[in-house]
């Protein structure tokens, strides 16, 4: 006998009194988890196969189930589903429909599982494969870095710090920072995988479940790695969603920081780049204006990663394990993060593509506040064996002198030079060269032209 008829939830039978009119609305979770509708669906099948494996449900009837759900999927896609609000979530307007397509035997579907494994299965798998789609984006996100900083070897930009002068660098060193940013989002990602490769089908509503279960088997058809361990454990458990916002949030605070950093190399004040139209917006009142206004976006939005991890943390902490209806917001919280930053990323991508590099600004600019200093510097305990602290000084010395007379560090004359520091020689002008103090940066993992090539091309390789 079918329960659930006129449109009402299956536990009606129980509970004498309609569900007050605004918990209905704002306690159902369909209009966020009906996205898990595919999700649902193969669970749900891969469950059925295995109860008639084990000989809990018959062929006929799983048969039954299984063309029932295949169309209900087909009816979903073609959007000629129904979806009844009354019931909660998705999982509920599956198994209804599926009384209204089979009849009775629908009821056999919710044999051995409940909607608490149900649902961390179906987000589970939705999650596999929204990393896999996130890592894929990495992965262009950093082969357009890449192309950008092949183009950019012997681009030379100062390299900051406190956002002044400090010593000169390959642009493209620059953008392989990026790349490693990148990397490591990827690699917490895939690190994620590991536990989003357990499978939670099967432990029912907390204890496990009377029914000869195979749970290696529906592991197997889910494509997952192994059953999950402790069935109270699995369905308290929201790591896996902790995991993939922090992972989440990290990416886009790494977003940010480029961003931040592009809008103040587009300022008219560093000018260092621009950025193709197609990425600029205007002003309502003032005609001259060209804003990146998608950068301000992209740092901005990491607003909302930041947002989402605490309210998930905050639905975690403190809460007793296994279910609780705090636990169904996980699913809007995952998809408003995993959509924001599949957004983030292709706008990424575009702006690094559009990106217009103006060398001759970022030339100029590292002609500036004595950039070679420490290359000076390195040159006299180098050269003249002293101490790197007697050098510093008489380097400072060098400075003051230069900023005195309004000169940079290689318009000082040698005489002038050796006002200060009497054993240097006409051989200090080569190491005060930009190329040359970039290039003698010869160390693993250092700014040199040779290094940042190989460094690409390693990458490259990787990435294809
Ligand atoms: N819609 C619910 C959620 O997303 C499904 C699980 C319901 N379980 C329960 N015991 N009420 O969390």
């Amino acid at each position: 006998m079918r329960k659930n008829k006129n449109n009402k939830p299956i536990w009606s039978t129980r509970t004498k009194k309609n569900v007050s009119t605004l918990f209905k609305k704002v306690g159902g979770s369909l209009s966020i988890d009906k996205r898990l509708f595919k999700e649902d669906i193969m669970a749900s099948i891969a469950h059925v196969e295995m109860l008639h494996k084990q000989k809990i449900i018959d062929f006929k009837v799983k048969n039954k189930i299984i063309w029932g759900l295949k169309r209900i999927k087909n009816e979903i896609i073609k959007k000629k589903f129904i979806f009844n609000y009354e019931l909660e979530d998705i999982h509920m307007n599956i198994e209804n429909r599926l009384f209204e397509l089979i009849g009775d035997d629908a009821g056999y579907v919710h044999t051995a599982r409940s909607r608490n494994d149900q649902v961390i299965t179906d987000l589970k798998l939705w999650l596999k494969e929204a990393t896999k789609k996130i890592i894929i984006l990495l992965d262009n996100t950093n082969s357009n870095i890449l192309n950008l900083a092949q183009k950019n070897i012997k681009t030379i930009i100062p390299g900051f710090t406190h956002l002044k002068n400090a010593q000169p660098i390959s642009l493209a060193h620059y953008l392989l920072a990026y790349v490693e940013m990148f990397k490591r989002d990827k690699k917490k990602f895939e690190n994620n995988l590991e536990f989003l490769d357990e499978n939670p089908l099967g432990v029912g509503a907390l204890s496990g479940t009377s029914f000869k279960i195979d749970r290696n088997y529906t592991t197997k058809k889910l494509k997952f790695k192994k059953p999950t361990n402790n069935s109270i454990d699995t369905v308290s458990d929201r790591d896996f969603v902790l995991d993939f916002l922090y992972s989440s949030l990290a990416c886009s605070i790494h977003i940010s920081r480029i961003a931040e950093e592009l809008i103040i190399w587009n300022s008219d004040a560093f000018n260092l780049i621009s950025l193709n139209d197609k990425l600029v917006t205007g002003s309502s009142i003032m005609p001259q204006k060209k804003n990146p206004d998608p950068l301000e976006y992209l740092r901005g939005k990491t607003g909302t990663f930041i947002g989402n991890i605490n309210s998930m943390i905050s639905i975690l902490k403190g809460l007793p394990i296994s279910y609780f209806k705090d636990l169904q917001d996980d699913k809007e919280i995952v998809f408003k993060s995993s959509d924001q930053l599949k957004i983030s990323l292709s706008l990424l991508n575009d702006v690094v593509k559009n990106l217009i590099v103006n060398k001759k600004k970022m030339l100029s600019l590292a002609e500036k506040g004595f950039i070679t200093a420490t290359d000076l510097t390195d040159y006299m305990v180098k050269e003249l064996g002293y101490p790197f602290r007697k050098a510093y000084l008489q380097t400072a010395k060098i400075i003051n002198l230069a900023e005195k007379k309004s000169k940079r560090l290689h318009e000082l004359d040698l005489k002038e030079l050796n006002q200060i520091e009497p054993n240097l020689n006409s051989g200090v002008y080569e190491i005060l060269d930009l190329e040359n103090s970039i290039n003698s940066k010869k160390s693993y993992g250092g700014t040199s032209f040779e290094n940042v090539k190989k460094m690409i091309k390693k990458e490259k390789l990787k990435n294809v």
